[in-house]
Parts: C-alpha cells; sequence; structure tokens
C-alpha cells in the first residue's frame, strides 16, 4: 500500500482540508454539485445553530442514516469472490445447456459462501453449516446453484423451513444464542423431527467446522433433471469438490479462532485470492435414471437423503476458479441475490418438496430485501448475456422498454419476442394425483443414511462427533429434550447413544425412538 503524498492545509480549528488537484477529482453531491468544505457544517455565525439550507450537509446525513438494508433471514453472514467455470467434459448427450456443452466453454462466476443461522456481524468459525451459493453468468442466463457444503438438509418439505429456522436462530425472549445450535429450542425441534437426523449427523461432524471456505466441499443437495435435445430428462446431483482437499479444525481451535479473529474465514480466502493462490474446485454430477431412482432405497425427492458414491460415482466435469476479490462488498456480496428458480433450457426441476418451496421463497424474500422488484438490474445480479424484457417501473428501474411498445404481440414490429426454438421449456413431466399433504411412504426411514454416515467416519472423527453432541446438548438443559436426542441416537449407532449418555450424566438411558419406517440393515458401510 502505498500512502498518498498529497498535501494539505490546516482549516483554522486545525481540520485537515484535502483540495483537489491534478487527477484527483472534484467531491460532489448526488446531483454533481461539487462541494467546497466538507468538514465543516453550515450555521448561523461560528457560534450559531446548523442550517437547514444546508444542502450537501443534509445529503450526506440522510444517506448514511439508510445505509442499513434488512440482512438475509438465514445466511445472514456470508462472503462473495468472483471467478470463472470451465468446462472439462461434455455433458451435450444429457443437456441442452450451453454451458455444460462445449469442453473449454468459460463463464463469468460470482460465489458466496456463508454460515447460516448468525447474524450479519456473528463469527465465522462456529459450529454450523456453510452455505456454498454459486451464480453461473452463463449466455443463456444465470444458472444458480444455491447449495451448502453439506449433501442433506434438515427437512424434507418446506413448509417447515420457517420453524426450523425460528428454533435455530436466538430465542424471542432472550434474544441468544446468536449463532450455534446450542440450545434448547433447536434440540427440541430437532428431536421432535426425526427427519433431522441424518443431517444432525454431519452438523455434529467436523464438516461443520470447516478450516476455510476453500477447504470444504459444495452440494447443490437436490436432485435436479438435465433435459436433452430430445427432450428426454436424466436425473442429476451436484457436487464441488474442493482441489485444495477437505480440511476441518478441531473444536478446541475453533474456540480459540473464533475468540482471536471472528473474521478468519473471509480474511481466508481475501488474502489467498490476492496473493494469487486462487482456490479451485471440480463440478461433478451423479447421473441416473428413472430406473435407478425407482429401485433406490429412499426417494430420490427427499432431501434428506443422499445418493451414495458407491452406487453412483461422481463425474467430473468442469472447474470453478476463484481469482478475484469484489471492488466493494456491499454492492457485490450484500447486494448479490441467488435464487434456486434461477435455470437455463436443460437444466430443470424435479417434485422434491423442498426444492419447490424454494422456487417461492428466495425471489419472494429478495423482493424485500433489496427493496422492489427490480434488483436484477444491480450489476452483480444482470445477466452477463443479452435480455429484454416489456416489464417496466417499479422502484429504481434502470431498463424500461424503449419506444412505443410495451407489451406483445403488438402492430407495431416492437421485439422482443418469444422463440420456440431457444426458449426455455419446462420438462414435460406426466403428472397425475390425488391432491393430499401425504409425503410418499420412502421418505419414513430417517436412520439408515445416519447410520452409514456415522459407519463412514474413523475412530477419531467419531469421537468428534459424540464430543459434539455431547457439548452442543449440555447447552440444552431440559434433560427430556436430551433422553429424545439420544433415544434417536440408538437407532444410529448403539454405542455412539450410550457415549453421549454418559457423557450427559442421563440417569435412564431411553427407549430407542420409534421408527416410523424399519431402518435398513445392508447398506454398504
Ligand atoms: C439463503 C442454501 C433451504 C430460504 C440461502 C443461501 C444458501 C442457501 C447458500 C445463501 C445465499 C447467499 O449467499 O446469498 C439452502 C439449501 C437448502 C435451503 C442448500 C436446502 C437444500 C431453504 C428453504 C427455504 C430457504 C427450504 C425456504 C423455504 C432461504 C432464504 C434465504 C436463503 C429466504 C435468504 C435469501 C436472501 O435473502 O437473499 N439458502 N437453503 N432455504 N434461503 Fe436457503
Amino acid at each position: 500500500v502505498t500512502i498518498s503524498d498529497q498535501t494539505f492545509e490546516r482549516g483554522p480549528q486545525g481540520a485537515t482540508h484535502q483540495t483537489a488537484t491534478g487527477d484527483t477529482p472534484t467531491l460532489t453531491t448526488q446531483q454533481g454539485v461539487p462541494v467546497s468544505d466538507d468538514q465543516n457544517s453550515q450555521k448561523a455565525g461560528a457560534h450559531g445553530a446548523t442550517l437547514l439550507e444546508d444542502f450537501h450537509f443534509r445529503e450526506k446525513i440522510f444517506h448514511f442514516d439508510h445505509e442499513r438494508i434488512p440482512e438475509r433471514v438465514v445466511h445472514a453472514r456470508g462472503y462473495g469472490a468472483h471467478g470463472f467455470f470451465e468446462l472439462t467434459d461434455s455433458l451435450a448427450d444429457y443437456t441442452t445447456a450451453s454451458v455444460l456443452g462445449k469442453i473449454g466453454k468459460r463463464v463469468p462466476a460470482f460465489v458466496r459462501f456463508s454460515t447460516v443461522a448468525g447474524a450479519r456481524g456473528s463469527s465465522d468459525m462456529v459450529r454450523d453449516v456453510r452455505g456454498f451459493a454459486v451464480k453461473l453468468y452463463t449466455e443463456e442466463g444465470n444458472w444458480d446453484l444455491v447449495g451448502n457444503n453439506i449433501p442433506v438438509f434438515f427437512i424434507q418439505d418446506a413448509i417447515k423451513f420457517p420453524d426450523m429456522v425460528h428454533a435455530v436462530k436466538e430465542e424471542p425472549d432472550s434474544g441468544f444464542p446468536q449463532a450455534q445450535s446450542a440450545h434448547d429450542n433447536f434440540w427440541d425441534f430437532a428431536s421432535l423431527s426425526p427427519e433431522t437426523v441424518h443431517m444432525l449427523m454431519w452438523v455434529m461432524s467436523d464438516r461443520a467446522i470447516p478450516r476455510s471456505f476453500r477447504f470444504m466441499e459444495g452440494f447443490g443437495v437436490h436432485t435436479f433433471r438435465l433435459v436433452n435435445a430430445e427432450g428426454k430428462s436424466t436425473y442429476v446431483k451436484f457436487h464441488w469438490k474442493p482441489k485444495q482437499g477437505l480440511q476441518s479444525v478441531v473444536w478446541n481451535e475453533a474456540v480459540k479462532i473464533n475468540g482471536a479473529d471472528p473474521d478468519f474465514h473471509r480474511r481466508d480466502l481475501w488474502d489467498a485470492i490476492n496473493s494469487g493462490d486462487f482456490p479451485e474446485w471440480e463440478l461433478g454430477v451423479q447421473l441416473f435414471d428413472d430406473d435407478f431412482a425407482d429401485k433406490f432405497d429412499f426417494d430420490i425427492l427427499d432431501a434428506t437423503k443422499l445418493i451414495p458414491e458407491e452406487l453412483v460415482p461422481v463425474r467430473r466435469i468442469g472447474r470453478l476458479v476463484l481469482n478475484r476479490t469484489v471492488d466493494n462488498f456491499f454492492a457485490e456480496t450484500e447486494q448479490v441475490a441467488f435464487c434456486t428458480q434461477n435455470v437455463v433450457p436443460g437444466i430443470a426441476f424435479t417434485n422434491d418438496p423442498l426444492l419447490q418451496g424454494r422456487n417461492f421463497s428466495y425471489l419472494d424474500t429478495q423482493t424485500k430485501r433489496l427493496g422492489g422488484p427490480n434488483f436484477t438490474h444491480i450489476p452483480i445480479n444482470a445477466p452477463k448475456c443479452p435480455f429484454h424484457n416489456f416489464q417496466q417501473d417499479g422502484h429504481m428501474a434502470m431498463h424500461n422498454p424503449k419506444g412505443r411498445a410495451n407489451y406483445e404481440p403488438n402492430s407495431w414490429g416492437m421485439g422482443p419476442r418469444e422463440n420456440p426454438q431457444t426458449g426455455y421449456k419446462p420438462y414435460a413431466e406426466d403428472v397425475n394425483g390425488r391432491k393430499t399433504r401425504e409425503r410418499g411412504e420412502l421418505f419414513a426411514d430417517h436412520y439408515s443414511q445416519a447410520r452409514q454416515f456415522y459407519a463412514s467416519q474413523t475412530p477419531t472423527e467419531q469421537a468428534h462427533i459424540k464430543n459434539a453432541f455431547v457439548f452442543e446438548l449440555s447447552k440444552c438443559l431440559t434433560p427430556a429434550i436430551r433422553a429424545r436426542v439420544v433415544a434417536h441416537l440408538l437407532n444410529v449407532d448403539e454405542t455412539l447413544a450410550k457415549g453421549v449418555a454418559e457423557g450427559l450424566r442421563l440417569e435412564k438411558m431411553p427407549s430407542p425412538a420409534p421408527a416410523a419406517r424399519t431402518p435398513l440393515t445392508d447398506l454398504p458401510a
């Protein structure tokens, strides 16, 4: 950093006056009016009252007063960077999406990593899920892959999301804890909702205290569809695999790092990129068809389940490189708006009830958070391909239609017009059924994959999971809730359940929680 050698003058009261000279531009108001003095407000005499007519002073304070916007209702604390995505293996047989078609194709990318529960000003190194949201600016529009660093989710149906988030966040009367799962409400909700058990295992594992954003995996979580030129659909799960490897800290380190530097993760990403050590991930896909889906032990629409990589290997098809930090944190990282419904032709949704709810939620919340329907005009959110439509007006409209026509069809020969060849088409899925609130029968086994995950861990990692359960549950002060969690763990692993019960000094071992569907016993460990 070079310190400017610009000269300055001291005013009569000692204030520093740096004036516009040479290349330094003149300070102006928002209206472009040049400012003569930015150190002193206008007063009626040196000891007089401040004058209402001082428009520069009023504009400056007014703007400052309005600097804060609502923080994200979840994932409030995050950090973003720019980069690119490059395709290394073509999926042209499976999808018409141009970004997945031609080997070597590069598109710009913006990624925001985040914690979920904490407020915007909370700490980086808490035990939490990490968001891994990727925006690819493709030539067919923006494709957002709004994922996490854990491949499954707490709940199966979006209707439970407000309950889950309320239970995770601070309690409404006390206002704490601000950024962790260590309290009665969280464990109450989790223990009353057995579908959370698989995700709980991941969250109590070392995955939830990553060493840095650079050493995390990312997952699209839901089953999506790829659709090819013949209209054929293939199911797909998306993965990001870090070239840096997968690394976490241990809890003891996490607590110390948080105390010493609550910005540890954002500083790490900033420093790495600015020193030329660009983090890189491979995009991986698990592809499968209806036959696999029908034979699979779980419903592929259930976001609390993953597809084991032993059954469907991850095929690496591209690389994501982050090589540029933001120019302005607020303009880019805070104002970026990811949304699961931002997909491009050749990528389609499934009926996963969590995904369907997300498709509504993001646009809705961003309309509020970013002040109206025109937040796609903010440069970080705008597509980098040409875009044309007849949408107009609303707060801060930057792209109103030009000319006489703002509708179509019209007789004035004025576009834009729909395009049956290149336009987005939903996957033509047959839909037939009774209206119901029932979930599919296969959604009911909440323990098998939790057990499989636990069994896949090394003894050291298993000990970390046990210790995390003991530590986090020790902050839950209601014995019946602790016992309820242990009752679930008995369906996952008896040694783990006993270890947690001992660590918590439970007076009596509970019976295993009733399982709505018998856990499978023959899953590969
Ligand atoms: C924000 C991931 C489920 C609602 C986010 C962000 C990520 C994410 C990464 C942060 C985006 C950013 O960096 O700006 C996920 C994943 C989910 C999930 C992986 C499950 C698989 C849900 C559900 C809902 C929801 C079920 C609601 C029904 C929201 C909202 C935001 C958000 C409202 C804030 C968006 C904003 O203000 O810009 N989610 N989420 N999420 N998520 Fe989710």
